[in-house]
């Protein structure tokens, strides 16, 4: 669920929580929303919650990472092949390397390493999981290992 529709969806029942935390803080968490000029401090928590998860989102889709999809079909079903291949030489920038394994007469295995903005990863995993014929398929995304320590 996007950011907006999250946002749409919590507008029908407002719901009441309690936030626990030291004076001193809620004193400087005061000041600050005074400086920013809310009315109080529950419009401020709202402001501040939506502008992280918007920030949050972007800085997932922006950002460059690595995964493999995962994905089992029998190679006899209709032009499935053609079609997973197809889709693979359109994302040929990002698909880093393939590997298929035949697991018996009629089904494959196939595992494929992408590199890319987490959006664009995404969308190919999407098309090819979404493509008719798949028996089962799956993408796992890590990082690319550069903000690891
Ligand atoms: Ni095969």
């Amino acid at each position: 669920m996007n950011t907006q529709k999250v946002i749409q969806k919590t507008k029908k029942k407002t719901i009441r929580f309690g936030v626990s935390m030291s004076p001193a803080l809620l004193q400087e968490f005061d000041r600050l929303i005074k400086d920013m000029g809310y009315g109080n401090r529950s419009e401020a928590i709202r402001k501040l919650i939506r502008e992280k998860l918007v920030q949050k989102e972007w800085e997932l889709s922006a950002n460059e990472i690595v995964a493999t999809i995962t994905m089992v079909y029998s190679h006899e079903v209709g032009e499935l092949t053609e079609r997973l291949t197809e889709i693979q030489h359109k994302y040929y920038k990002q698909i880093i390397s393939t590997m298929h394994i035949h697991l018996d007469e009629h089904n494959c295995l196939e595992v494929l390493a992408v590199k890319g903005r987490a959006s664009a990863v995404k969308s190919i995993a999407d098309r090819l999981l979404s493509t008719r014929g798949i028996k089962h398929g799956q993408l796992t995304t890590t990082s690319t290992g550069k903000k690891l320590m």
